[in-house]
């Protein structure tokens, strides 16, 4: 009885449904790769720390390519007017937290700000144009990026890095980004014995922070919320 109810309801919604939806593939188009079945799997995921050490399809990797494939939507576009603005001196919040479900666009909002403040003229990125007329901006601030994937740092498996540094924790990954090796050094006692730097990692900031560049952090951990830091 149960299961003839629900067969009847199901049947209600699906001839509803029928009457005005009409099947995705008429709405929309797949790229060609997508449609071809040429596209590799594991090259749907958006990766914030294979973009980071310049790896990866082309689609995520090239900020121009990665803008043509963004749809920019009202609030990713207002996210990178604050950014700008926020650079520049001219408000927009410092932090920005990310929640999205799964597959929200988290990390591709991320990959936003990363190629936006990639030293590229605006003018080479797709739909651009309105985020600087909106921020009131002519060029972007190419400020220094950091990006930290907390489950890419691991202090049981050291990282070096193309100057020699070995670096064990987030701290360490912090200070190397933000300053290279000479940051790193004032922390990397705490490194070494995986515990926090405390005040040392906030006068090493400061340092940094007083050579008057801008720093984009990009935070992304294993957690649901994604903080983004936007120091002027
Ligand atoms: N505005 C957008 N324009 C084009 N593609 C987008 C946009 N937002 C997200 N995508 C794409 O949708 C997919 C899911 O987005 P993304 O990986 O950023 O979500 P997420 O919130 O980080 O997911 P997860 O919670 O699984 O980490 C990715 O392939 C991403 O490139
Ligand atoms: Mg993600």
């Amino acid at each position: 009885m149960r299961g003839e109810k629900r067969k009847s309801a199901g049947t209600a919604i699906e001839s509803a449904a029928a009457g005005y939806l009409k099947p995705w593939r008429e709405v929309i188009t797949p790229h060609k790769d997508v449609a071809s079945g040429r596209y590799q799997q594991a090259e749907f995921a958006a990766d914030l720390w294979q973009v980071h050490l310049g790896e990866g399809t082309d689609e995520y990797r090239d900020p121009v390519e990665f803008f043509r494939r963004t749809y920019l939507t009202q609030s990713l576009k207002s996210m990178l007017v604050g950014a700008v603005r926020r650079l520049a001196g001219k408000g927009g919040d410092p932090v920005v937290q990310l929640q999205t479900n799964f597959g929200g666009g988290k990390t591709h909002s991320m990959l936003a700000l990363y190629h936006l403040f990639s030293g590229i003229a605006p003018t080479e990125l797709a739909g651009i144009d309105a985020v600087m007329q909106e921020a009131e901006a002519k060029t972007l601030p190419a400020p220094r990026r950091v990006v930290l994937v907390g489950n890419k740092i691991s202090p049981g498996n050291p990282v070096k890095k193309p100057d020699g540094t070995v670096i064990r924790t987030l701290w360490g990954e912090l200070a190397w980004q933000l300053g290279g090796k000479k940051a790193f050094a004032r922390i990397k006692a705490d490194d070494e014995k995986a515990t926090s730097p405390g005040d040392a990692l906030r006068s090493g900031m400061g340092w940094h922070c007083s050579r008057g560049k801008g720093t984009l952090s990009l935070l992304l951990t294993a957690m649901m919320r994604m903080p983004v830091g936007i120091a002027g």
